[in-house]
């Protein structure tokens, strides 16, 4: 099982800080998510009751923490993870029989649900920054996750941008959901989708 969790240490802000500077594009964030927001988005999720989970771009962990914390003992996770010093820390930090990490992009979401998990994925959590990604790319994840979602699962994104991300989660989802995080440097935006929609 996973060390008790705890706000980012000093070497891995420092470390966040580094990689935004030599990938800004791909990282999307000069520091790691708080442990409140983490633990706000391990509720919105529903990850207390999951059995199978997938994380979007875990970086050096924060938000990894605090769903390993929040899964039940016999739930699984799988982390999709692009940028490689982060892949080397988690591999180095985090230990966990529940965790799987993968050093694939998020819209590989699909292949593995097809190999390990037949019934779909509960929840999904995602803090990659989709602003950056931009239109196709964004259609591309959002649409894996509603494909590879179990009935009734969740979707749950963080996000700095204010308005990017809910046009294209309204194309895959019945109910979609803003959560605005104020109390967080800079203030964050957690939206959820949830109920797929079927071609009509
Ligand atoms: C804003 S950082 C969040 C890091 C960490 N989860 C946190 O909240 O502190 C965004 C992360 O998404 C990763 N990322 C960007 N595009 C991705 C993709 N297509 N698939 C998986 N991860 C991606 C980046 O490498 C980075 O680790």
């Amino acid at each position: 099982m996973s060390g008790a969790p705890s706000e980012p240490s000093g070497v891995a802000r420092w470390d966040f800080l580094k990689a935004y500077i030599s990938d800004w594009h791909t990282v999307g964030a000069v520091a790691p998510t708080s442990r409140a927001v983490a633990r706000k988005m391990a509720s919105l999720g529903g990850v207390h009751y999951a059995r199978n989970i997938a994380e979007f771009g875990p970086g050096t962990g924060a938000i990894t923490h605090e769903l390993l914390a929040a899964l039940p003992a016999d739930g699984r996770m799988w982390a999709f993870e692009v940028y490689g010093p982060f892949v080397e820390h988690l591999r180095k930090t985090v230990h966990d029989a529940r965790f799987t990490l993968l050093e694939r992009s998020a819209a590989d979401l699909g292949e593995i649900r097809r190999a390990e998990v037949p019934t779909g994925f509960d929840a999904v959590i995602s803090s990659i920054p989709f602003s950056l990604i931009g239109p196709e790319g964004t259609r591309e994840v959002v649409r894996a996750v509603a494909q590879n979602l179990r009935p009734g699962g969740m979707f749950v994104a963080l996000q700095y941008h204010p308005t990017f991300l809910r046009p294209y989660l309204l194309e895959e989802f019945e109910q979609v959901r803003r959560n605005p995080y104020l109390w967080n440097i800079p203030p964050t935006l957690l939206l959820t989708g949830r109920g797929v929609r079927r071609p009509t």
